[in-house]
């Protein structure tokens, strides 16, 4: 099996300093999926931008089919690459079979030609035909997620980048499109690099698996028995072994009450400016104080949102209030009550606390 994209002692240095990858070596064979995880802000996405050089790496090397990325003309590179986002990043002017023949058409195919194969992908992705004519506003996000998908398949890339797609959709359209898509990747023969922080999703997907840890260094590269069977380090134990027991969490619901005291958390609301909070996390609230997302400039403007992802609410499963701790750009969850109000915050340690893997002593712990 040949190897469809090399990285050779890549690291990425930041211009503030801030190294994000570090000497990373790796082979990812053609036609394989290979998924990156491990928690947020260990060099996930910034190694899978590099791929396609939306990122270009401060040292050493990627190739693609055995030619050095850097050789290659940005356009050249990206045109047998597809790349797929969270909330996909669907045109809302344009309709689903619009969106899906996009590239297509920017290649120059015939107009009619790209329209049969938008219909062809809606099905592949498992849409229905008459989905063709709606705007993306108008389906669910486990729907977007596939014309998303559909759209990045268009192209007939070799190789497809994937940025936790499926991350912001709910636990059983999550698990659908996980099992029609563990399918979708062998058949056609696609290279696939997908980005996840989610242990049981990279395990359920995965032909090998890079668990990455904080600082930006590759921790393991195995298929996912040996990575269950054989971690290399401690922290591969507890991180596969606290995500193994954390498949049972989405039975527990999430109870603020199980808290002795939440974090606090500084609030800004729309239309309101905190130059106080340039530079540090804080939550945008609406008028009503309902949470919008995370800033970090303490401006109340909608377009200061960094993330969306990071909060708790209740009836949530103890496993999205986990989700919400390792999605949150500060590595705490905002906790919300009635109409999304901000009660708070919550860490690992809490969680550990309150019981999450209660029998096997607390997050992180060994199995
Ligand atoms: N433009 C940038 N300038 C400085 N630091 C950055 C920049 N982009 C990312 N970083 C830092 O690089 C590190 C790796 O970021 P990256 O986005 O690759 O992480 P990730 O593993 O994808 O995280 P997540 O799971 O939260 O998406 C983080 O510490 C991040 O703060
Ligand atoms: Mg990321």
């Amino acid at each position: 099996m040949s190897n469809m994209i090399e990285f050779r002692d890549v690291e990425k240095r930041y211009p503030d300093g801030t190294v994000a990858v570090r000497s990373l070596s790796l082979d990812v064979a053609e036609g394989q999926t290979t998924v990156f995880v491990g928690p947020s802000g260990c060099g996930k996405t910034t190694s899978l931008r590099m791929i396609n050089r939306m990122i270009e790496p401060t040292a050493g090397r990627i190739s693609i089919d055995g030619i050095d990325a850097a050789t290659l003309a940005k356009a050249e590179l990206r045109r047998g690459i597809g790349y797929v986002i969270q909330n996909a990043g669907l045109f809302p002017h344009r309709t689903v079979a619009q969106n899906i023949a996009t590239v297509p058409r920017l290649n120059g195919v015939p107009a009619a030609k790209a329209r049969d194969r938008a219909m062809q992908l809606l099905e592949l992705v498992g849409l229905p035909a008459e989905f063709a004519g709606r705007y993306p506003s108008q389906l669910s996000g486990g729907q977007q997620q596939r014309v998303g998908v559909a759209r990045a398949l268009a192209a007939e890339p070799r190789v497809i980048l994937m940025d936790e797609p499926f991350s912001a959709l709910d636990p059983v359209v999550r698990a659908e499109l996980q099992e029609e898509f563990s399918r979708l990747g062998p058949e056609l023969g696609t290279t696939i690099v997908f980005v996840t922080h989610d242990i049981d999703e990279a395990i359920r997907l995965g032909d090998r698996i890079a668990v990455f840890e904080p600082g930006g260094v590759l921790a393991q590269y195995a298929a996912p028995e040996e990575l269950l069977e054989a971690p290399a380090s401690e922290f591969v134990a507890q991180f596969v072994g606290r995500d193994r027991g954390y498949r049972a969490l989405s039975f527990e619901t999430f109870d603020v009450d199980a808290f002795d005291a939440l974090g606090s958390l500084d609030l800004v609301a729309v239309g309101d400016r905190d130059p106080g909070l340039a530079g540090r996390w804080s939550g945008l609230v609406d008028a009503a104080g309902a949470f919008l997302g995370w800033i970090d400039d303490g401006r109340g403007d909608a377009a200061s949102i960094r993330s969306r992802a990071g909060a708790v609410r209740p009836g949530d499963s103890m496993r999205s209030a986990m989700d919400a701790v390792l999605t949150s750009p500060t590595a705490r969850a905002a906790v919300l009550g009635d109409g999304d109000r901000v009660l708070g915050t919550i860490g690992l340690a809490e969680l550990a606390e309150a019981g999450v893997g209660g029998q096997r002593g607390g997050a992180g712990a060994r199995p």
